[in-house]
């Protein structure tokens, strides 16, 4: 629970601090998580999560392309308002949800689960294996995961936190043998501030028999 409560008080504080377009992460378009959504092949009507999506633009670009079942969850109520008020009437609808996703139960299950540097800070790797168990119980067999952290040569830290960078072989490592790494990109991510940070991406399938 202390960690929670840690964790919570570190992003709480990072979103009440900064504009939502100062945050090192911050991305006017996120093309590449688009780009790896389209090529689910799943139409408009797929349960869509961005795990940790923070202010993410990315719900505004999924409601601008149809989708009608996005749901953004993150530990930090302060990114989820800064979204909602960007979004105005249009944040109607989505399903916004202030937890942490280590502690999470979920209600209901997703077709496309979409985390952008959020897997990267679970340094633990009891932290890794919590989130597989959510990720689990979240994602409906078949479905398909999209995971973005830093990758082996990028930054070591992220948010004034250490991380864990992985290639997209060592993610597909830690969901372990229930997912099917389907495709890899990265991405040389440049910050608000200049820096470029390199990412890999994985999306990977849930296998239907686990
Ligand atoms: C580096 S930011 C990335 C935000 C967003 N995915 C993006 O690409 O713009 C990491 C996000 O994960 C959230 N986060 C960190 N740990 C979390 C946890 N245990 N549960 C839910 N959200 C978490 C933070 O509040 C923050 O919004």
């Amino acid at each position: 629970m202390t960690e929670t409560i840690d964790r919570k008080a570190h992003w709480q504080g990072v979103y009440e601090r900064k504009y939502e377009d100062e945050v090192s992460w911050y991305q006017a378009r996120p093309a590449l998580s688009l780009q790896l959504i389209a090529n689910t092949g799943l139409g408009r009507d797929a349960a869509i999560i961005d795990a940790g999506g923070g202010a993410s633009v990315l719900v505004d670009y999924l409601l601008d392309s149809g989708h009608a079942d996005v749901t953004v969850l993150d530990i930090a109520s302060a990114a989820l308002e800064k979204a909602r008020a960007r979004l105005g009437e249009r944040a109607a609808h989505v399903q916004w949800i202030t937890a942490d996703l280590l502690n999470w139960q979920p209600p209901r299950q997703y077709d496309i689960w979409h985390d952008r540097a959020v897997f990267h800070f679970l340094t633990a790797s009891a932290d890794r294996q919590r989130y597989v168990e959510v990720l689990k119980r979240a994602l409906k067999p078949g479905g398909h995961v999209i995971i973005a952290t830093f990758a082996p040569d990028g930054p070591e830290k992220c948010s004034g936190l250490p991380v864990q960078r992985h290639s997209p072989e060592s993610i597909a490592a830690e969901l372990g043998d229930g997912f099917e790494l389907v495709e890899a990109a990265d991405e040389h991510h440049i910050t608000p501030a200049g820096k470029v940070q390199h990412f890999n991406y994985a999306r990977l399938r849930r296998r239907e028999n686990t």
